[in-house]
């Protein structure tokens, strides 16, 4: 797995960046096996991203008929609800560019938790044509584009320390009463995110230095750090950080 990390100098420049990164990676995607999946982060660091992908000159470099959006996971509450991921993408994005409503494919936080997260795991089985068996790392059958965010207890979608669905080994996507947030989660799992073709990590503000040092630089913990579970096994994964969001990494030291 290659590793490559990226720092920009404000929130702004690593939102730009991040959307140049989507385009770039939807024209491969396209370009190789005719479409695009992108999974979507939720949480507050990619809503800049969002905004730029459905803004020119990047929104018309984009063959929307062609992309295919999901989510890495999904608090569970209605989608017009604030604390909504789908929502937050709706209003940064979805609405905002020329995506086929049926390519568009979230995850049902409305619905009870075991049952909307059964039910995505056949929404993305179908969508990747793997109705069964292991996730797999071929072109066309695999999320092409993950994002994903980082909280300042290293969880990343809703993988948290010591969580259920951080310790899954079989499960695509799985929900899980998330203490630390107080409510009930969906989330893909390690298993499908580690077969994905790149996974982008956001991260932006200070608050965040300290975890981003202990994630890329620390000791292996993942039951404690589930950012660190994320490892795609066919695929690149890049860090895209501002410069107070990795100002505690020694590699940046001087
Ligand atoms: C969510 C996210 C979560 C998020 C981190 C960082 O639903 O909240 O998927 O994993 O990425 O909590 O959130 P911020 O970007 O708001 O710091």
């Amino acid at each position: 797995m290659r590793a490559d990390l990226e720092v920009l100098s404000s929130a702004d420049a690593l939102a730009h960046a991040a959307a140049t990164r989507v385009v770039t990676a939807a024209a491969a995607a396209i370009e190789s096996h005719g479409q695009f999946v992108v999974a979507l982060s939720g949480g507050s660091t990619p809503s800049g991203t969002y905004e730029r992908l459905a803004t020119e000159p990047l929104r018309s470099q984009v063959m929307w008929s062609r992309v295919h959006i999901l989510w890495g996971d999904e608090r569970c509450v209605p989608p017009d609800q604030s604390q909504s991921n789908y929502r937050m993408a709706r209003e940064a994005l979805l609405d905002r560019v020329p995506l086929p409503a049926e390519h568009v494919h979230p995850i049902h936080g409305e619905q009870e938790p075991a049952a909307a997260a059964a039910l995505y795991e056949r929404t993305v089985r179908t969508l990747l044509r793997t109705p069964v068996g292991p996730p797999r790392t071929i072109p066309g059958a695999r999320i092409d584009l993950i994002i994903l965010g980082l909280g300042d207890d290293g969880h990343t979608a809703s993988l948290f320390p010591e969580g259920v669905a951080a310790r899954e080994r079989t499960r695509w996507v799985v929900a899980e009463y998330a203490a630390a947030v107080s409510m009930w989660r969906v989330t893909l799992t390690p298993v499908v995110i580690n077969a994905a073709a790149e996974v982008l990590f956001l991260v932006s503000g200070r608050a965040k230095a300290p975890m981003v040092r202990r994630v890329i630089e620390g000791h292996r913990l993942p039951t404690e750090v589930p950012a660190q579970l994320i490892a795609p096994s066919a695929g690149r994964m890049r860090w895209f950080l501002d410069a107070a969001a990795a100002a505690a990494l020694a590699s940046r030291r001087p």
